[in-house]
């Protein structure tokens, strides 16, 4: 089947089937989506699926409806209620974004690949994904749904990620002209709903007489895949200290790095062989506690530390946040287990006294 008529199967299949989602103008609508919109779920949608991101972006677009407002928001506001998400570099970069289309651009998103490119946290994908959705511009978008699908489409059998750039010629080849961001939208739907990574349901997919790995008996085989390095562990401390009027030791963590810009927990060293780096002079308990967390690049396991702490104590490092003005959902997920685990520890009365 020609490039055409792929292209055209995929459209109408779309036009009857497109999800519903919260920043998407449905197919065939007069409306343009808008950029802003689009924009936001793209940085969000980033390793992160569709059914993490809807609240999120419901929930930021309902507190900040235009780049201008969240270009004026608190930086603490967004990271925040960016909390749980993910990836939080993504969320330093959105305001700085932000800040950069008010002050550079008017308030406006360049419409262009190559000026979306500029701004701060936009990559290659972000840029192709704008530009054909919001501004219906013929830019091939590669994200792993599309690279799943191409691979099929083409029985593509080299491994990802060498085979990436044999997919995005394909996939250039696909995209029309007209109406390239539906198409860029049902290849992104085709791979979440029927072209999937398991079990994809061939028997109802619109592309299944063009699909060569399906005629070659493989779909389900594609993309093949080198073999992924194993992740190592780290191992740390945590300290919860926690005062009787409810107050919380609390810091922010350093805007570079992981986690950066995040309210969290204090903690030692993450490493191999961690040495103990507790935030203020006191008994500290050990509750044989341990928090758990998996991070893109390896696994984390912190021994927890408890503290109960006169009012007078004062830190080395962080503050101590009042039960009131603290929220426990705008820490990070690793913060939040540690949060919970500290919080239910009770010190026995004679060790405790800091
Ligand atoms: N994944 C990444 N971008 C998406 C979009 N615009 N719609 C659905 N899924 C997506």
């Amino acid at each position: 089947m020609r490039e055409e008529a792929i292209g055209a199967e995929l459209l109408a299949w779309y036009d009857a089937n497109a999800r519903v989602l919260p920043w998407r103008v449905p197919p065939g609508s007069d409306a343009m989506a808008d950029p802003y919109r689009v924009w936001m779920s793209e940085i969000m949608l980033q390793q992160t699926t569709v059914a993490a991101v809807k609240a999120y972006f419901e929930r930021f677009t309902t507190l900040w409806p235009t780049v201008t407002d969240l270009a004026a928001a608190e930086d603490s506001a967004v990271m925040g209620e960016w909390a749980g998400l993910g990836y939080y570099a993504r969320a330093r970069n959105l305001l700085k974004c932000a800040r950069v289309v008010v002050a550079d651009h008017g308030g406006a998103f360049p419409d262009t690949e190559e000026g979306l490119l500029t701004l701060p946290g936009i990559g290659p994908y972000t840029a192709a994904a704008i530009a054909s959705i919001a501004f219906n511009r013929p830019a091939p978008v590669m994200d792993g749904n599309i690279e799943r699908v191409m691979s099929r489409l083409f029985c593509v059998e080299e491994p990802l990620p060498t085979s990436k750039p044999t997919l995005k010629v394909h996939a250039t080849r696909l995209t029309p002209t007209h109406r390239p961001g539906d198409h860029a939208q049902a290849l992104m739907d085709l791979g979440a709903t029927i072209c999937t990574p398991k079990s994809p349901a061939c028997g109802i997919c619109p592309l299944m007489s063009a699909c060569a790995a399906r005629k070659a008996g493989i779909a389900a085989e594609l993309p093949r895949k080198l073999p992924k390095k194993t992740k190592p562990t780290r191992f740390g401390y945590v300290y919860f200290a926690r005062r009787a009027d409810g107050a919380l030791l609390l810091e922010t963590r350093p805007d570079k790095g992981l986690l950066g810009g995040m309210l969290a927990l204090p903690t030692s060293e993450w490493n191999d062989a961690p040495t103990e780096a507790p935030p203020l002079a006191t008994h500290w308990h050990d509750p044989g506690a341990e928090v758990r967390h998996t991070f893109t690049h390896f696994h984390l396991r912190m021994a927890l530390r408890v503290a109960d702490v006169s009012q007078d104590a004062t830190p080395e490092r962080g503050e101590f946040v009042p039960r009131a003005q603290f929220s426990p959902s705008t820490l990070p997920t690793v913060f939040r287990k540690a949060f919970d685990l500290g919080r239910g520890v009770t010190i026995d009365a004679d060790l405790a006294k800091g």
